[in-house]
């Protein structure tokens, strides 16, 4: 099997998936994040380099106040219970994001786990926190401007290459670009995720509410991300030719 090197997860139904089963939204959201413990493992099982959940969006603000203390609740709970495992795993955990709008109670949770983590070098597990594609892009360019304006940088040094420098996944480097998205519920849009990372992305939509996605489904997405053929803007031939000389 062809294992890309960085998957990104859209976990989206939780909602849905506790409606239709009469249960308040929020159980939805419980019952998801047990599904994240199992999924890093298998990506970690599976030797996929980087993983990016997409946990809460920039947009994600303006639910009600009820379903975000849940959330909260549930991600200071998962970097507290799963923090010896992954270390022990040697997974790096990154949040990436408006760190800075989280609150004092939250950042105190996740920054020192977030430290301690820092220097594994097996599995780059990120957590896209308060994440919206657009604040990446236009922060990345507020960022470069400074630096012109500071005399860092001129406006011709700016390239595909050094624009990823500017990104949340900087630290990703060569990583930083996504080879499969895979997004859960039915739903077939990006929502603000990953756009420059995942412009050359294999995309698999896949009909299970994300309570549902296993570590099984997992696996199915990547054979099918193994038999596509990917041709970054080449042609067929080009790309064959290429994989002979690799
Ligand atoms: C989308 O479902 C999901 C979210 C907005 C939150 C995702 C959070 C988790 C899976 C739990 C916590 C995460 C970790 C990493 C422990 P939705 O509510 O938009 O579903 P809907 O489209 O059916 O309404």
């Amino acid at each position: 099997m062809k294992i890309p090197r960085h998957v990104a997860i859209i976990m989206d139904g939780n909602g849905r998936w506790a409606e239709r089963r009469g249960y308040p939204r929020v159980f939805g959201h419980i019952r998801g994040s047990t599904r994240v413990k199992p999924l890093v493992r298998e990506a970690d099982r599976l030797g996929i380099r980087a993983l990016t959940l997409y946990a809460f969006s920039t947009e994600n603000w303006l639910r009600p106040e009820g379903e975000l203390s849940v959330l909260w609740r549930l991600l200071k709970k998962y970097f507290v219970k799963e923090f010896q495992e992954l270390q022990k795993k040697n997974i790096r955990m990154r949040v990436i994001g408006e760190i800075e709008r989280l609150s004092p109670e939250i950042r105190s949770v996740i920054d020192p786990i977030q430290e301690r983590l820092s220097g594994n070098t097996g599995l780059q597990l990120n957590l896209a926190i308060s994440y919206g594609s657009r604040r990446d892009l236009s922060r990345a360019a507020k960022l470069f401007a400074q630096d012109c304006v500071d005399g860092k940088r001129r406006p011709e040094d700016m390239s595909e290459q050094l624009m990823r420098e500017y990104l949340w996944t900087a630290e990703l480097a060569e990583l930083s670009d996504v080879d499969l998205v895979i997004r859960t519920s039915g739903e077939v849009r990006v929502s603000n995720f990953l756009l420059w990372q995942s412009a050359y992305a294999e995309f698999i939509f896949s009909e299970l509410c994300w309570p549902d996605f296993k570590p099984e489904h997992l696996r199915a997405c990547i054979e099918e991300y193994s038999g596509r053929d990917r041709r970054f803007g080449q042609t067929a031939s080009q790309t064959s030719q290429a994989k002979e000389f690799q």
